[in-house]
This record gives structure tokens, C-alpha cells and sequence, in this order.
């Protein structure tokens, strides 16, 4: 009966001091530390804090936010009660009103982190939208705040790619990302590039994930000098930032004639085609219509470019 009522004891203390679980704690780069909790169970973690080695035999104060804690927290080696949500940034001084020492940052991600509030929803693409003008290994990432997140940080980017760091530099907005795959350029890729950021809103931290091949993101720009000669015939060039030779990365047109007013991807259309030349005659009844044209690699037949458009009327051609 003892032995039972020891095993049971034990048990418990087991529970109890997996409150204070290591596993769940993750240092995510200088100066912050991740704490993952489960949704919706009011989740209690004791997380163990240091001011730093420098500081070993200071007496040192601990403060959450700027402000001091109730009752007061001192030493170098401290335990913090993190309850739910509730991060912070805990900063160490010398003495109750003594000089700043160090720092860390506590922030909070879901486990798992699949209800996501910070970022919204692009149509079709998830929460980043990737794209690149031509194969030459740079490319441009976007995502986009909700409303009652739009103070909400960037904190991290990773871009890899087969375990090669890939470059990149945030937008000054904080809403998109420039990086450039130096290692890419005309190569065959066999592997896919693994994008990830961390973005936190006050204690609360997201990390949204996109995985893709370059080959899956190159858009063509839009069209380059669309023109119309002798009345029904339009020519426009190849996009300046698509990849050259021309030849090597052929392009292929969508070519589509809509009525005067409507948009380009209206789906009630006059006529439809496929080229791979850059001129094309219309050969129709109305003289007046919108003509339009969207390039995509023809290899690939990855991304269409966005529509370039002339709208022709019975004296007039606007392109
Ligand atoms: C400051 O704290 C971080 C942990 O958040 C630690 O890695 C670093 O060594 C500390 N700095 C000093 C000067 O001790
Ligand atoms: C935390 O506080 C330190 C010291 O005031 C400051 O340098 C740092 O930027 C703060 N970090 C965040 C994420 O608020
Ligand atoms: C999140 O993941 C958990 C476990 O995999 C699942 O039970 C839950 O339904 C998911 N929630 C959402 C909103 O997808
Ligand atoms: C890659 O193409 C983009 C778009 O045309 C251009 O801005 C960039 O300079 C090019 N980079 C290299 C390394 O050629
Ligand atoms: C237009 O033509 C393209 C190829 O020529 C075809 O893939 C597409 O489905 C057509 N669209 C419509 C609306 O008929």
C-alpha cells in the first residue's frame, strides 16, 4: 500500500514539475526565448531566466516591461511565471533603479501554431505570396497584417535552401521580403527553397511557412510596349526583366479579345488563342473591343504574367 501510495506521489510531482518543462522553451535567436503552449488549456510555465555570466555576483533587479515586479524578482539566475499568453520583456538592471544590464524577450507560440491571427489569407496562395520576374535566383515575398494585427513585428526571416542560407532583405514597410538564391541561376533545381517568417504581436508569436521551387513563382512581368499597326494588328517585346536568351526561355501568349468595358479575364469573350509570337492580327467583325494579352513560360507553363491590354474603338486605339 505504501509502495502504491509513493508510486502515486511520485507521479504527481512528476506532473507538477512539468510545469516547468524545458522542452517547450526554445531560444529562437539572441535575446528571445519561444514558449510553445497548448490552445485553450489556461497554461501555467515557469521559465528560467539569466541576466548573463558578467553579471554573476551583482545584485541584480528583473523588470517586465519597464516596470518593476511585484514582489520583487533579484538575481542572475531567476524563474519567471508565465501564465497563458502573458510574455513580456524582462530587462535586468543593477540594483532596484540601477543601469539596464541585458535582456530577454518572452513570446508565446501555440502548439500547434494552426490558428493563426496575424497574417491574412491571399486567395489561393496561403498567407505569402512569392513571386520572381525570371530565373536568375531573386525573388520577392509579400503577406499582409489583419486590420487588428497591423502593429505586429517582424522578427525573423529564414530562406534556405538544401541547408544554404539564401540572402534577403525586409521592406522598409515590413510587409514583404527581397532575397536573392545566389547558387540559382540556370541550374535544374532539385530542391525547394523553405521560407519561413516569425512575426509576433505583443507577446504573441506566428511563423507562417511557404515551400516552392523558383520555377512554381516566376511571373512574367507585364508585357513591354504593346502597340497596334495598321489597324489590326498588335505587337508588343518580351518583359525587359524576363530572362535572357529569349530563345532559351521562350514565352507563350494567351491572346483574348473581350468586349469594349469589360475586364481582360471576363469570361464572356469575342475570341481566344495561343502564340508564340510576339505579334498577332485580329481577324474579327466588331471595331470595337478590348484586346488583351498575358505571357507565361513555355516550358513551365508556370504563372501568367498580368494582363496588358489596348482598347480599340472606331477611331481611336488606346494601349
Ligand atoms: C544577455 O542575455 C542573453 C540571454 O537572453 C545571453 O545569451 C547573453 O550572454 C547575455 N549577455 C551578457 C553580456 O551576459
Ligand atoms: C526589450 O527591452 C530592451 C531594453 O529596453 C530593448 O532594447 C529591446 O528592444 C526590447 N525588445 C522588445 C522586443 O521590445
Ligand atoms: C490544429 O491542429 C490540431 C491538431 O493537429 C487539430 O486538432 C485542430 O483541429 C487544428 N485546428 C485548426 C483550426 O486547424
Ligand atoms: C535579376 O533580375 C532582377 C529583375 O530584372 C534584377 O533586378 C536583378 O538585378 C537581377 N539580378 C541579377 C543578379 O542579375
Ligand atoms: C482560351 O484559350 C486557351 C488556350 O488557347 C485555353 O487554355 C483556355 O481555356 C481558353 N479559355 C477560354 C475561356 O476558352
Amino acid at each position: 500500500m505504501r509502495v502504491l501510495f509513493l508510486i502515486v506521489l511520485y507521479a504527481g510531482l512528476c506532473y507538477a514539475s512539468s510545469d516547468s518543462d524545458q522542452e517547450n522553451i526554445e531560444i529562437l535567436m539572441d535575446n528571445v526565448l519561444v514558449l510553445r503552449v497548448p490552445y485553450g488549456l489556461g497554461s501555467r510555465v515557469y521559465v528560467p531566466l539569466t541576466c548573463g555570466e558578467a553579471y554573476q555576483n551583482q545584485p541584480v533587479v528583473w523588470k517586465k516591461n519597464g516596470e518593476e515586479i511585484e514582489p520583487a524578482l533579484q538575481g542572475n539566475q531567476v524563474k519567471v511565471l508565465v501564465e497563458e499568453m502573458n510574455g513580456g520583456n524582462y530587462t535586468c538592471h543593477l540594483g532596484p533603479d540601477g543601469e539596464y544590464l541585458n535582456h530577454t524577450v518572452i513570446l508565446i507560440q501555440l502548439d500547434p501554431d494552426n490558428r493563426t491571427v496575424i497574417l491574412e489569407e491571399f486567395p489561393e496562395e496561403g498567407h505569402i505570396y512569392c513571386s520572381a520576374p525570371n530565373y536568375n535566383g531573386s525573388f520577392h515575398c509579400t503577406w499582409r497584417r489583419s486590420p487588428t494585427r497591423s502593429n505586429a513585428a517582424v522578427l525573423l526571416v529564414k530562406a534556405e535552401r538544401n541547408s544554404e542560407k539564401i540572402p534577403c532583405e525586409l521592406d522598409a514597410d515590413g510587409s514583404g521580403i527581397h532575397c536573392k538564391d545566389a547558387n540559382c541561376p540556370y541550374k535544374e533545381e532539385q530542391h525547394r527553397v523553405f521560407f519561413t517568417i516569425y512575426i509576433h504581436s505583443d507577446s504573441r508569436l506566428e511563423a507562417y511557412t511557404k515551400t516552392f521551387y523558383l520555377r512554381e513563382i516566376v511571373r512574367p512581368a507585364n508585357l513591354h510596349n504593346l502597340r497596334i499597326t495598321d489597324g489590326k494588328e498588335f505587337s508588343w517585346n518580351y518583359p525587359e526583366s524576363w530572362a535572357k536568351p529569349c530563345t532559351y526561355f521562350g514565352l507563350q501568349f494567351q491572346v483574348k479579345v473581350v468586349q469594349k468595358g469589360l475586364p481582360c479575364d471576363s469570361k464572356n469573350k469575342i475570341m481566344n488563342d495561343t502564340t508564340e509570337k510576339t505579334t498577332y492580327k485580329v481577324n474579327i467583325k466588331p471595331n470595337k473591343y478590348v484586346f488583351c494579352v498575358r505571357a507565361q513560360d513555355k516550358f513551365t507553363n508556370g504563372p501568367f504574367s498580368h494582363w496588358s491590354r489596348c482598347i480599340v474603338d472606331k477611331h481611336t486605339q488606346v494601349c
